[in-house]
């Protein structure tokens, strides 16, 4: 049988044969079907993207049925279980994991890269005392860009290279900045004798005089988090850094706008979304009831649902188990049996069952990073660290894609036909 698909348009009784590639029609192929001369041709409606591949991609494998996610074909649970943050980073960036030497090369690289401008100190210090560190990030991250003009040529693969160690050295120092600054507290320079996790901790929490030694145990918990985080595949923030990067934008303002559509509660402003809501559920005798108003379409149950998982979030798996391991050096988080509840409701409810709603990664992210003594205002930017590899990785896949174009969707108007300018007396 050929890998084809026929169609005929019932308007004018032709058929069209068009050819199907992995599993794949081109939506460019349905613009020969036309009713006329002046008919443009049929195209595919598909708001928010729920069936249109935007690119192929060779970085992040999702299986949503079968709750499979994969980096360059490695499993997250491996991943999670013997790598290290900046290893995955890596492997998302080159599409193999570094040898010996090249792993040496790269930590080396990101810890020397890991200082930013005295004057980017400046500009954060003029945000005000209460800036929600995300907004801070966001805009520290397009300034960025202002301090490495030669990042405009991002065709130039050694200079993206460049951006990229930069981007992945000083995002976490920016990140514990924005913190600091919150919390009216001197900014903590980086400590590159330190790994990339223990090093953000150390700028998170490091008071002057005290010499300061994260944790193993939450230093390693945080990177299996990040290892977590680190790509996603053609989700709404890399779809923002692909659409911006695709008019050739450098890194730093694609970056910012990515990071932006990371901090809707929808996306990556979920797991605060989860302790507000854990917080207010209040007691585990509440969580029927709360169960009844999310049945009933007056609340969601943040933390659940996912536009690709209809089976359990494999990130989710290996999140619970790093909260014990977190859980045995903080003390439990008593939000937890809230949550524990609330999971264990849902999962046998039929309004979950039948929609395929089960946990997501943030269900019990933020509970971990609460009960590190990281405050909620800092848990999406905590996404966004770690994510910067994946944005970077697929941006620098866009780039080299000669497929792509500019990305521009069409529209099928809905608006007033031509009509003709009423003066401003003579208008209702
Ligand atoms: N609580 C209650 N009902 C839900 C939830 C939820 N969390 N999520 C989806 N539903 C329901 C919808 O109301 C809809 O019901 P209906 O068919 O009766 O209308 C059905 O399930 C399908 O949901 P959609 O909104 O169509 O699913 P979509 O793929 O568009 O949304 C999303 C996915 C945004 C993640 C959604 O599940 C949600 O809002 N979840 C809560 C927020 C959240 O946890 N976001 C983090 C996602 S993970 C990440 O970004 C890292």
């Amino acid at each position: 049988m050929p890998d084809t698909l026929t169609i005929q348009d019932n308007r004018t009784g032709k058929t069209y044969e068009i050819p199907i590639v992995d599993g794949t029609i081109r939506s460019t192929d349905l613009k020969q079907i036309k009713t006329g001369a002046d008919d443009f041709g049929l195209m595919a409606y598909d708001p928010a993207f729920l069936n249109t591949a935007s690119t192929r991609s060779a970085i992040t494998d999702i299986d949503g049925d079968k709750g499979i996610l994969r980096y360059r074909g490695y499993p997250i649970e491996q991943l999670a279980e013997h790598s290290t943050y900046l290893e995955v980073a890596y492997l998302l960036l080159h599409g193999d994991l570094p040898n010996e030497s090249q792993l040496q090369e790269w930590e080396t690289s990101i810890s020397q890269h890991t200082v930013v401008h005295e004057n980017v100190k400046q500009l954060m210090e003029g945000f005000r005392y209460d800036a929600h560190p995300m907004g801070m990030f966001i805009s520290t991250v397009a300034a960025m860009s202002t301090f490495y003009p030669d990042a405009k040529n991002v065709r130039d693969p050694e200079c993206r290279m460049k951006q990229i160690h930069r981007l992945i050295a000083k995002a976490p120092t920016i990140a514990a900045f924005s913190y600091r600054h919150c919390q009216g507290r001197p900014y903590n320079y980086p400590h590159n004798r330190l790994g990339y996790t223990a090093n953000f901790l150390a700028m998170m929490f490091k008071m002057t005089d005290n010499p300061y030694e994260p944790h193993q145990v939450l230093a390693r918990a945080l990177d299996i988090l990040f290892i977590l985080h680190a790509d996603h595949e053609q989700n709404c923030s890399t779809n923002a850094m692909r659409a911006i990067g695709s008019s050739e934008a450098d890194p730093y303002s694609a970056l910012a706008g990515a990071a932006a559509a990371l901090y809707g509660p929808l996306h990556g402003g979920a797991n605060e979304a989860v302790l507000n809501m854990l917080q207010e559920i209040g007691h585990v005798k509440n969580v029927p009831g709360f169960i009844e108003e999310v049945k009933a379409g007056k609340r969601k149950l943040m933390g659940f649902g996912h536009r690709i998982y209809k089976n359990y979030d494999p990130r989710a798996k290996i999140i619970k188990r790093t909260a014990d391991e977190v859980f045995a050096v903080t003390g439990r988080n008593p939000l937890l049996d809230i949550a524990i509840e609330l999971e264990k409701i849902a999962l046998n409810e039929e309004y979950f069952v039948k929609r395929k709603l089960y946990p997501n990664v943030d269900f019990y992210s933020g509970l971990i990073y609460e009960a590190m003594g990281l405050p909620m205002s800092i848990f999406p930017v905590l996404f966004a660290i770690p994510r910067a590899a994946g944005w970077l990785a697929q941006w620098s896949e866009m780039l080299q894609d000669s497929e792509q174009k500019i990305a521009r969707p069409r529209q099928i108007y809905t608006g007033s036909d031509v009509r003709d300018y009423v003066p401003l007396g003579k208008r209702k």
